[in-house]
């Protein structure tokens, strides 16, 4: 299991409002205690911030703001002594436009550096180059006056992307991966893996039909130029064949694809690709029995098919926290949902706690998703990057010595925070924790096969996990997804193991409105 780690809002231990590495070292007993694998910490690396850190300026050192390769190293160390492996976010598709490499890209056509960013001549008119566009609005090109060329960038202006056709770029990037493997990291995210390549004759992009006034820009025009281009496989096979120098190391990748498209990322036996490509379809689609049912199988039965092992995702910092998405009556549902698929669960720090959505106010905004674009409303996504709640005093206990926090705290953060849940029995905190410890205890709720079962209700979603290889326990798990108690009489499994409204309800007890159960088989 990988608990995301966004360390802008961790934890700040140098009283400037921001969190930083010495925080999260400090907090590491803390992550471990929730009886997750490893922690995934999005980009720490030199950076101007503009896009918080997914615009890197140096790839192999530490921005001041969160401190240095030796704060890193203490904290890799830390992870270690306590059994928690260490996951980096890596960003290739694009650099800050800080970056040393592309300042001598900007030095003119004749540079050594030049084709190491995608440049292009102005279209016959002497505007864009293509219709292509940015994530965060407007055009993917900007201009450089000076030398009357256009270059590309799928996020920000100040995010220019690399030129992966280059072999150069690769050759460099992929030290990137080995300086910090060397440094001892276990693995990575990959950011937006699926965008490294772009079609070579700049060919425009389709407009998109589906596409509704209120919706991002980006969106109305259908990727097939940008995206999951062949060329992205080849150029992650050669990127796995790294990771592979180095023992036991893995990577997640960053993929928004259907099931169809996204499979393949995970390559074949002898042609590996990345060993998890992340599965965002439970935050995609719609939220009722039968959708995540009929989800639940199909993506079983093809990871199956594929000799792929599954993966799912409830949040992360780009999407809004899955209790203020689902409701604060399905959270738990959604939690035991996540920890008792097959498959690896990514867990986003503060779900365990049951944090929401911050409302943040228009003068606080500081995600250029959100300023860019303010036509878009549900473009944002400061409202779940706020400060981790740790207790009850100033600041939560993420910015003690009375900093401003970068981002403004939850109003709930009095009642909703570690310190008040960690000793309360029923509480979400202490929920998640008895979760994690059946996963610990019932080995079929992490490896044994999904079935799922026939419900008498339209809002039950029941299955098994049944031991594969002999051995262990069946668990069956049930969950209402609606507001009406259902019959379950009829349906298999034993005792109860854990109920989320907190006691343990007889065999063959109905579901209450919004029960998660899981039951020994
Ligand atoms: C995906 C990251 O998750 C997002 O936060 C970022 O803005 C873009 N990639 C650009 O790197």
């Amino acid at each position: 299991m990988i608990y995301q780690i966004y360390p802008r809002s961790f934890q700040d231990s140098g009283d400037d409002g921001v969190g930083d590495l010495r925080g999260i070292t400090a907090r590491l007993p803390y992550v471990a205690s929730l009886g997750v694998g490893a922690v995934w910490l999005s980009p720490i690396f030199t950076s101007p911030m503009r896009d918080f850190g997914y615009d890197v300026a140096d790839y192999c050192d530490i921005d001041p703001l969160f401190g240095t390769l030796d704060d890193f190293d203490a904290l890799v160390a830390e992870a270690h002594r306590l059994g928690l492996k260490v996951m980096l976010d890596y960003v290739p598709n694009h650099t800050s436009s800080d970056h040393a490499w592309f300042r001598e890209s900007l030095t003119g056509k004749e540079s050594g550096k030049r084709d190491w960013y995608v440049w292009r001549d102005p279209a016959q008119d002497g505007g864009v180059p293509n219709n292509w566009k940015s994530f965060f609005g407007g055009p993917a090109w900007t201009l450089d006056e000076a030398s009357g060329q256009y270059y590309l960038h799928q996020f920000l202006p100040s995010q220019p992307d690399l030129n992966w056709r280059n072999p150069a770029v690769r050759a460099a990037m992929f030290d990137v991966l080995r300086f910090w493997m060397r440094r001892g990291v276990d693995g990575f995210r990959v950011d937006v893996i699926w965008l490294l390549a772009e079609d070579e004759d700049f060919r425009d992009e389709p407009v998109n039909p589906d596409w509704k006034p209120g919706d991002v820009e980006h969106a109305s025009l259908d990727h097939i130029h940008t995206q999951d281009q062949p060329e992205t496989h080849e150029y992650i096979r050669e990127m796995r064949r790294v990771l592979d120098e180095f023992d036991d190391r893995m990577m997640v990748g960053e993929i928004y694809l259907p099931v169809v498209k996204l499979l393949p990322y995970a390559g074949t036996a002898e042609e590996p690709m990345v060993h998890l490509p992340f599965n965002f379809h439970l935050i995609l689609q719609g939220w009722t029995a039968e959708l995540v049912r009929g989800f639940a199988d199909s993506y079983d039965a093809e990871c199956r098919l594929r000799h792929s092992w599954p993966n799912w995702v409830l949040g992360n910092h780009d999407q809004h926290r899955f209790k203020s998405r689902l409701g604060a009556d399905q959270y738990r549902v959604a939690q035991t949902l996540l920890l008792t698929l097959r498959g690896t669960p990514t867990v986003y720090y503060g779900d365990e706690i049951g944090m929401t959505d911050v409302d943040v106010p228009a003068d606080r905004l500081v995600d250029p998703a959100a300023l860019q674009q303010p036509d878009s409303p549900e473009a944002g996504r400061d409202p779940e990057r706020t400060p981790m709640q740790w207790d009850a005093t100033a600041n939560a206990g993420f910015a003690p010595g009375g900093a401003t926090p970068w981002l403004p705290l939850a109003d709930d953060y009095p009642a909703v925070n570690v310190a008040a849940q960690d000793g309360d029995p029923a509480s979400d905190l202490n929920y998640f924790r008895a979760l994690t410890r059946l996963r610990a205890e019932y080995p079929a709720l992490v490896g044994g096969a999904y079935r799922s079962l026939e419900t008498p209700g339209a809002d039950v979603f029941a299955y098994e996990r049944m031991p594969e290889h002999g051995g262990g326990e069946r668990v069956v798990v049930l969950l209402n997804f609606g507001g009406e108690a259902a019959d379950v009489a009829g349906l298999a499994g034993g005792d109860t193991l854990l109920s989320s409204l907190g006691d343990r309800p007889e065999r063959g007890a109905a579901l209450r409105p919004h029960e998660a159960r899981i039951l020994r088989g």
